[in-house]
């Protein structure tokens, strides 16, 4: 079996990468190939089983995009993006990826003629306010931002090379990633993985907003296991509406420092300081705070089971089970 990522340099890309190499097979399928392409030059290692095809380009050119399906890949595993501060801050240039990358891709492998599986990594930006609370999987996509609307028009395109049998997608809403590894991006919501990792090691954190705020989170393990189950599941029972917001975590701000002082002690929730940003709490307060995600829990997506195990997950994938802040 030959998958395909693109995005394979970013953050659920490398971990995606790492857990197919580590795994080997899709059910009876032994995964053979990876062809992983990035912008920027994805540094995963082959194994003795799987090969590693690396293809670095700009999916906004059509070239290289023609490059990616040339060999058929089996799963086409589409994460590449420009997130959600840049898109807004840089018309063109989330534009050119996020809604000419996925329709130069869609529409190459359109013409390939061999019905692939397509998964497709959405996210819960596609709703915007007012909303109900949880938001229901029927609620219909209102986006507020550039990248919510690129994300949204991105589900429609796979909804319909889908019903027209060009290939087999299945996309997936995800909530929001945390704890997020590596160092603070800019992202506005990068303070809930900043209150988190920082802390742990051993480093302050600064916290832009009221406890109250609350959010839909999954851990990064948690957000693999979602592409996992894509890639192998069955999708006949999908039915037409091929995108699915996945299950996670709705916490409070509050209830996140709970979690952080109850796995890692008061040591480490000192290390939070407030600093209230009012441009940061106005964004924050058009986002959504819970999901229903009952299509996706039935069709067999699993999220983690609390804030908690967030934390904890964190630790086990990043600090090896023990963080600099507990010794
Ligand atoms: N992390 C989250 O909280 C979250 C939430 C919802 C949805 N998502 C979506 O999940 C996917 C993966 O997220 P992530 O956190 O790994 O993001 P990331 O920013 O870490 O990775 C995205 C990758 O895409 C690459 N990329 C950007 N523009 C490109 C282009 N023109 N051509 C080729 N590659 C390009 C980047 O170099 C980067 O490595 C994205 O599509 C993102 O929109 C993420």
């Amino acid at each position: 079996m030959h998958i395909l990522i693109t995005g394979a340099a970013g953050m659920v890309g490398r971990k995606l990468a790492e857990r197919l190499l580590n795994d080997g097979r899709i059910g009876q399928r032994e995964i053979t190939k990876l062809t992983l392409h990035d912008i920027i030059a994805p540094d995963t290692q082959p194994t003795e089983n799987t090969s590693i095809r690396p293809i670095v380009g700009d999916l906004s050119d059509r070239s290289v995009v023609e490059r990616l399906v040339a060999e058929k890949p089996d799963i086409v595993v589409h994460l590449a993006a420009i997130v959600s501060g840049e898109a807004e801050s840089d018309f063109e240039k989330g534009y050119g990826t996020n809604f000419d990358g996925i329709r130069y891709l869609l529409e190459a492998l359109r013409r390939q003629h061999y019905q692939p599986r397509v998964v497709y990594a959405s996210s819960i930006a596609v709703y915007g306010t007012p909303f109900p609370e949880p938001i229901p999987d029927d609620f219909h996509l209102t986006p507020l931002t550039s990248y919510g609307t690129q994300k949204a028009v991105g589900e429609l395109l796979l909804n319909d090379f889908t019903r027209r049998g060009f290939f087999d997608g299945i996309g997936l809403r995800l909530p929001t990633i945390c704890v997020r590894p590596g160092k603070a991006n800019k992202a506005a919501s990068g303070f809930f993985s900043n209150i988190i990792r920082e802390p742990l090691k051993g480093e302050e954190a600064v916290l832009p907003v009221a406890e109250t705020v609350r959010h839909w989170h999954a851990s990064p393990r948690a957000a693999v296991g979602f592409f996992m189950h894509a890639i192998g599941m069955d999708l006949e029972p999908v039915g037409p509406r091929r995108c699915l917001t996945m299950p996670g975590v709705a916490a409070t701000v509050g209830e996140q420092i709970e979690a952080l002082r109850n796995v890692a002690g008061d040591k480490a929730v000192a290390l939070i300081r407030r600093q209230p940003d009012p441009v940061v709490a106005g964004i924050v307060s058009g986002w959504p705070t819970a999901f229903e995600a009952r299509r996706a829990r039935d069709l067999g997506f699993t999220a983690d089971a609390d804030f908690q195990a967030i934390v904890r997950t964190h630790i086990e994938d990043e600090h090896g089970g023990r963080a600099p802040i507990m010794d």
